[in-house]
C-alpha cells in the first residue's frame, strides 16, 4: 500500500484554496492512486469557513482522501507535512504601500519557514502562491536553514499557462501542441514570457516572435497583465486558474514533466543565466526524480536579456525592501 501524503494548504478558506482542495482530493495533484491527508491552515476568523469546506470535502466521498484537519496554528498544521501550498497571505488594502505589503507578508512567511524547518517531513516540498510570491518564498527559505533551498518554490505556472493560452489563440494551435514556453523573473507585471525556444505545432516561437509588434504590444503585456484583466472582467481575482496552476506545479514536481517539454517555476537562483544567487526567480525547469532542474544552455538574445534583467532588478529591490528579515 502507498504511504499517504500529507498536504497542508494555507489560506484554505480563501478563493484559491476552495478551488484547489477539491481537485487535490480528487487526485489531480498527486495522482489517482495516492492517498492524501489534508491539513488546512487558516486565520482564527476563517476557521469556521474552513470547517464548512471540510464538510463539503467529506461530501465528495473522495476515494483517496483519508482525512481533513483544520488548524489556526502553523506548528500543528505543518506537522509532518510532505507538501505545503502556501496560499494564505496578507492582501493589499487601500492606501497600503508596496513596502508595507512586503513587510507584512515577510513576517508571515518568516514564521511559516521557521515552523516548516522544525516540524515538516524531511522531503517537504513548498510552493508559495500568496503574493509577493517570489520574495515570500525567499523569506520562508531563509528561515528554514535545514531544508534545502530548492524545496522552496514560488508559483509562476499560472503565467506559463497564460502564455500557452495566448500563443494557442494567436497561432490557432491547440495548447497540447505547444511546448517549451519559458516565464522568467518575478510573478508580477515585469515577468517575461519567452517564446523564442517554444514549439508551436509545426512552427517555432522564434518565427512567431519575428512579428515584434504583436510580441511587444500584444503577447507580452496580455500575459503579464492578465491578472488585472480577470479582476476587471470577472469582478474577482483569478482563483480557479491559480488553483489549477498550483496543482500543475506540484503534479509535475512530484510526477515529472513530459518528455521533451519544460515548464516554468520560480526557484532560488543558483546563479543561473546571470540571476544573482538566492533570488527566487522564475526559470524554465524540468522535474527529474522529484527535483526541479533549471533547463541549461538556452541562448538568450538581447531582446530577452533586457527583459529578464528588468524583472530580476525588481526581485533584487523586493529583497532589499525586506532585508531586515533576511540573514546578512
Ligand atoms: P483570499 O483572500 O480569497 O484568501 C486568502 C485566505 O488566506 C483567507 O481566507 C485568509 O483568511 C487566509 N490567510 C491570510 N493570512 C493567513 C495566514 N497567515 N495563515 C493562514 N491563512 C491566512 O485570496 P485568494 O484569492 O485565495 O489569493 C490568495 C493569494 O494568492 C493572494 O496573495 C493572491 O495575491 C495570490 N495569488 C497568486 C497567484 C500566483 O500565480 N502566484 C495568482 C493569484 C493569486
Amino acid at each position: 500500500s502507498i504511504t499517504p501524503a500529507v498536504v497542508t494548504v494555507t489560506g484554505a478558506a480563501g478563493s484559491i484554496g476552495y478551488a484547489a482542495l477539491f481537485r487535490i482530493a480528487a487526485g489531480a495533484m498527486l495522482g489517482h492512486d495516492q492517498p492524501v491527508r489534508l491539513r488546512l491552515l487558516e486565520l482564527p476568523q476563517a476557521v469556521s469557513a474552513a470547517v464548512g469546506t471540510a464538510m463539503e470535502l467529506d461530501d465528495g466521498a473522495f476515494e483517496q482522501l483519508l482525512s481533513v484537519d483544520i488548524f489556526d496554528d502553523p506548528r500543528q498544521a505543518f506537522d509532518g507535512t510532505d507538501f505545503a501550498l502556501l496560499i494564505g497571505a496578507q492582501p493589499r488594502t487601500k492606501g497600503m504601500e508596496r513596502a508595507d505589503l512586503l513587510q507584512a507578508n515577510a513576517a508571515i512567511f518568516a514564521e511559516q519557514g521557521a515552523v516548516l524547518n522544525d516540524v515538516a517531513a524531511d522531503d517537504i516540498r513548498v510552493v508559495v502562491v500568496g503574493n509577493p510570491a517570489n520574495t515570500n518564498a525567499a523569506i520562508a527559505s531563509a528561515h528554514a536553514p535545514e531544508i534545502p533551498a530548492e524545496r522552496f518554490t514560488a508559483l509562476t505556472r499560472l503565467d506559463h499557462n497564460r502564455a500557452i493560452a495566448q500563443l494557442s489563440h494567436h497561432a490557432g494551435v491547440p495548447a497540447r501542441e505547444i511546448s517549451r514556453v519559458s516565464v522568467w523573473g518575478n510573478h508580477s507585471a515585469t515577468q517575461y514570457p519567452d517564446i523564442f525556444h517554444a514549439r508551436v505545432g509545426e512552427r517555432t516561437g522564434a518565427e512567431l516572435a519575428e512579428d515584434r509588434a504583436w510580441l511587444i504590444d500584444d503577447f507580452i503585456p496580455t500575459v503579464a497583465k492578465r491578472g488585472t484583466s480577470i479582476i476587471e472582467t470577472r469582478g474577482a481575482s483569478s482563483a480557479a486558474s491559480a488553483a489549477s496552476a498550483a496543482i500543475d506545479h506540484v503534479h509535475d514536481w512530484f510526477l515529472g514533466t513530459p518528455e521533451g517539454d519544460w515548464v516554468s517555476a520560480a526557484l532560488p537562483s543558483p546563479g543561473a543565466y546571470g540571476v544573482p544567487e538566492g533570488l527566487v526567480c522564475s526559470f524554465p525547469v524540468r522535474a527529474v526524480n522529484g527535483h526541479w532542474e533549471i533547463v541549461e544552455g538556452l541562448e538568450i538574445n538581447d531582446f530577452s536579456r533586457a527583459r529578464i534583467d528588468a524583472s530580476v532588478a525588481e526581485l533584487a529591490d523586493e529583497r532589499a525592501a525586506v532585508g531586515d528579515l533576511l540573514p546578512a
